[in-house]
């Protein structure tokens, strides 16, 4: 079984307004998060799609859902999120197993709401890379040169570009795996995680590298929505 986790629980402060997490902000004719969505009921190969939004956003992302995605609404679910980023993967794996029957090797693909260009390619991409090694991350060749500082203002390392990556999304997991691992972490732990990813990565377990792509960008800043607007022609 394969399943499709949407996250779109975040916020959006460094979109500058609050009051309206950023992937409602319109692409084109409809919100970024259907452009998101679209691409996932493209792929025809998931046996459950869900949004994770926030608590009170769940009924203007029904009716969004409903208004721009008729023929799929009945096979989309939407659930509120969490306050982090890996509890609103964990109210996914708590839906998917109550609601879907999912089993134990149930693969659970993860993805930014925000990230509205992903392709069909990377999402097979994922699924194979999941059921294959349990655990991947897509990710393209790190361009600039990473430049590290431990106290902020002088550089304690440079390290070598060339086996350096950008984490994209989507991060695609067995559900199982995913949960017992998250699970496993101290509070220590889950303050420092950033990705789900990280989680694996701390306990010793492999994530494969997926290929993502340059367009598979995230919508962070009010400047990418622009890069965002200029891509949609292109
Ligand atoms: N996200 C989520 N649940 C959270 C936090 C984030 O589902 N508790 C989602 C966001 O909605 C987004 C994705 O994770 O689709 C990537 O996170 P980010 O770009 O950091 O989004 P925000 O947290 O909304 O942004 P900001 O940090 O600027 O507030």
């Amino acid at each position: 079984m394969q399943f499709a986790a949407i996250l779109a629980g975040g916020s959006g402060v460094r979109m500058g307004n609050p009051s309206k997490p950023k992937q409602f902000f319109y692409l084109g004719d409809r919100p970024i998060l259907v452009h998101t969505l679209e691409k996932f009921c493209a792929a025809g190969c998931f046996d459950g799609i869900l949004v994770l939004t926030p608590g009170t956003w769940i009924q203007q992302t029904k009716d969004i859902v409903k208004k721009f995605c008729p023929q799929y609404a009945d096979s989309i679910a939407v659930i509120a999120g969490g306050a982090e980023r890996n509890d609103t993967i964990m109210n996914a794996i708590a839906y998917f197993e109550s609601k879907c029957q999912a089993d134990d090797d149930a693969i659970i693909v993860t993805h930014d709401a925000v990230r509205p260009f992903v392709s069909l390619r990377i999402i097979e991409d994922n699924i194979a890379a999941a059921l294959k090694y349990g655990a991947c991350d897509t990710v393209v060749p790190a361009t600039d040169t990473i430049v590290e500082s431990q106290n902020g203002e002088v550089i304690s390392s440079i390290p070598n570009r060339s086996i350096l990556y950008q984490g994209q999304t989507p991060q695609s997991f067995n559900m199982r795996d995913l949960k017992e691992t998250l699970q496993s972490l101290s509070a220590e732990e889950s303050a420092i995680l950033t990705d789900a990813c990280k989680a694996f990565v701390l306990r010793g377990k492999d994530v494969a590298l997926v290929r993502g792509d340059v367009a598979n960008i995230k919508i962070t800043y009010p400047q990418d929505l622009r890069v965002a607007e200029s891509m949609l022609g292109a």
